[in-house]
């Protein structure tokens, strides 16, 4: 049989203050097949959010986004799957709840976001982002692996 091989990847992925349901939302993450390798939950600072959002600082929609993030605790979380980015991505569905309900009703933004800036979840849009997200979020755990991963314990 021919198949296509992704090497493990890992993303960063951020349950967003305020969100109902998080331990669905945590199931759901390991039952689509995602090893969740860190967890924290960390209420960002005003500066912290700015710095992970910089991106989109020119955007109209960034102070909203700044303000909304600050306002309790994220959930952070470094997934492992293969092909992560994307495959989070596709979990979490399109950015704007309303278009997930027509083009993805299963999403996790179809399920559980209030509206585009109430959106439930963040994730990485490329491994580099990831990359860099992580590092800022956890620091460096390139030398860490799933074995003693303290993922778990901070629950
Ligand atoms: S992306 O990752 O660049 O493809 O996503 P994008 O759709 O450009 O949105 C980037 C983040 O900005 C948030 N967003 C908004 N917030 C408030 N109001 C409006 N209109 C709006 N549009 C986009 C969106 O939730 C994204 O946040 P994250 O945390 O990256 O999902």
């Amino acid at each position: 049989e021919i198949g296509f091989f992704f090497p493990p990847e890992q993303t960063l992925a951020v349950i967003k203050p305020d969100t109902q349901h998080k331990e669905v939302i945590l199931d759901e993450i390991r039952a689509r097949g995602f090893t969740v390798s860190r967890l924290k939950d960390t209420v960002l600072s005003r500066e912290m959010a700015e710095e992970f959002y910089k991106e989109h600082r020119d955007e109209p929609f960034f102070g909203q986004l700044v303000d909304y993030m600050v306002r309790g605790p994220c959930t952070m979380l470094v997934l492992t799957k293969e092909n992560a980015v994307d495959e989070w991505r596709a979990a979490m569905g399109p950015t704007d709840p309303g278009e997930a309900r027509e083009t993805a009703p299963e999403s996790l933004r179809a399920r559980f976001a209030k509206d585009i800036l109430q959106n439930a979840v963040h994730g990485s849009s490329n491994q580099t982002q990831a990359h860099d997200k992580i590092h800022f979020i956890f620091g460096d755990i390139s030398s860490e692996n799933e074995a003693v991963s303290p993922a778990l314990e901070a629950e």
